[in-house]
């Protein structure tokens, strides 16, 4: 089938608007269209994270380039507690592990999530420089709630840092008011731009963490990288390594666009497609990875029950609808993962249980025809008011 609906857990699908607005000649980075793009694509970031003053980054790479450059917070011999509940969270491990720092890794199992008193409790009895924690979790589709644990243990450690990547521009996310101290996403996931920017906020008592003496690699320096941020934000062009251009172009229409739409309604869209999705699910007696209570509104993992992963998907796939392999190693080809973020709607998600019915069903899955889609219809309808 040529059209598909990209239901993955990013790339995303991007507005073509977005998509349009970096389709351009190479610009240079002190071109003032430039200046004035990447300026204003620093202010949308702060208003995406709600960090009206915090210092805002833009930096080449992705979501892992982010989460490396916060060794440029840490010295050698740093302790710092790492709460993973899979994949994405354990990637702090493989990050730190390559520098000098002791590291402390609590892990959950797969849906799940490590208990906030656990996380206190730790904080307490060790002495902590930092502490890192993923809110939705792409391996399994677990959010966890943030703002409480923020709560809880601010005054326990110096630096509290949440990797955002599958969250920001489509969770509650109040980095400001939480008391967040770095919060780090990457264009191509809720904000549903090309994939090439890392994008992350420091608060005040973040930056003044950097220094020259940190343990960070040279494309990593944030104490570097800042100078250049703040001579955008100051309306003047800054160099430190290349920048990428037509996605700072595409960002800033996205923030542009998300804007328009306001947080508030983006985050109730985002809520109501992953409620109809997880309600067909339901209606088809197909059990979501994530423990209730703590299920994403971005990523949905779907559990397999015996089904080959590889089959469903590319059915699925033959079928238009594109989803993500299961990657936890635990349930490695026992699940599938549902992507449902940045412009996806409630039409996607009525096609996106109908295809996975039909599919299940034809790999001979006993499941009562529409049972999926007309328990997805019924959420839709007794939650989509005018
Ligand atoms: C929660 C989370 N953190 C980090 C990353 C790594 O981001 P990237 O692949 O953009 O480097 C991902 C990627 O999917 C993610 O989902």
């Amino acid at each position: 089938m040529d059209r598909k609906i990209l239901m993955h857990v990013g790339p995303t699908m991007i507005d073509i608007d977005v998509l349009l607005a970096g389709v351009r000649n190479n610009t240079g980075f002190a071109s003032p269209e430039f200046v004035t793009s990447m300026g204003n694509a620093l202010n949308g970031l702060k208003y995406v994270m709600n960090a009206p003053d915090y210092q805002p980054f833009i930096l080449p790479g992705s979501g892992t380039m982010a989460m490396e450059s916060v060794t440029s917070l840490l010295k050698k011999g740093d302790n710092v507690l790492i709460v993973s509940s899979g994949v994405f969270g354990d990637r702090w491990v493989n990050i730190f592990k390559k520098y000098p720092l002791n590291i402390k890794h609590l892990r959950s199992e797969p849906g799940h999530i490590i208990p906030q008193e656990e996380v206190s409790r730790e904080l307490e009895n060790g002495k902590y420089k930092m502490v890192t924690i993923t809110q939705v979790e792409t391996s399994t589709g677990v959010l966890y709630p943030v703002e409480s644990l923020v709560k809880k243990i601010r005054d326990k450690v110096d630096i509290i840092v949440v990797d955002a990547v599958a969250s920001a521009g489509a969770e509650k996310l109040n980095v400001q008011d939480w008391g967040i101290d770095v919060c780090l996403t990457a264009s191509q996931k809720a904000m549903a731009a090309p994939p090439g920017a890392a994008l992350m906020v420091l608060s005040q008592n973040a930056v003044n963490h950097l220094s020259e003496n940190s343990i960070s690699g040279f494309y990593t320096d944030l104490n570097q990288w800042i100078k250049v941020m703040n001579s955008f934000q100051n309306g003047k062009s800054g160099y430190y390594t290349t920048l990428p251009v037509h996605i700072v172009f595409s960002l800033e229409k996205a923030f542009d666009l998300i804007r328009e739409e306001t947080l508030e309604n983006r985050i109730k869209r985002h809520e109501i497609v992953s409620g109809a999705i997880r309600a067909g699910l339901n209606g088809m007696d197909m059990p979501v990875m994530a423990e209730k209570g703590f299920e994403s509104h971005t990523v949905t993992g779907m559990m397999l029950d015996g089904i080959s992963m590889n089959d469903f998907l590319s059915e699925c796939l033959n079928n238009g609808i594109e989803m993500a392999t299961g990657i936890v190693p635990e349930y490695a080809g026992k699940y599938v993962r549902i992507g449902h973020m940045g412009w996806i709607n409630q039409n996607d998600a009525i096609s996106t249980v109908a295809v996975i019915e039909r599919v299940l069903r034809d790999m001979g899955r006993k499941i009562p025809a529409n049972s999926g889609v007309s328990a997805a219809q019924e959420y839709l309808s007794s939650n989509i008011k005018d």
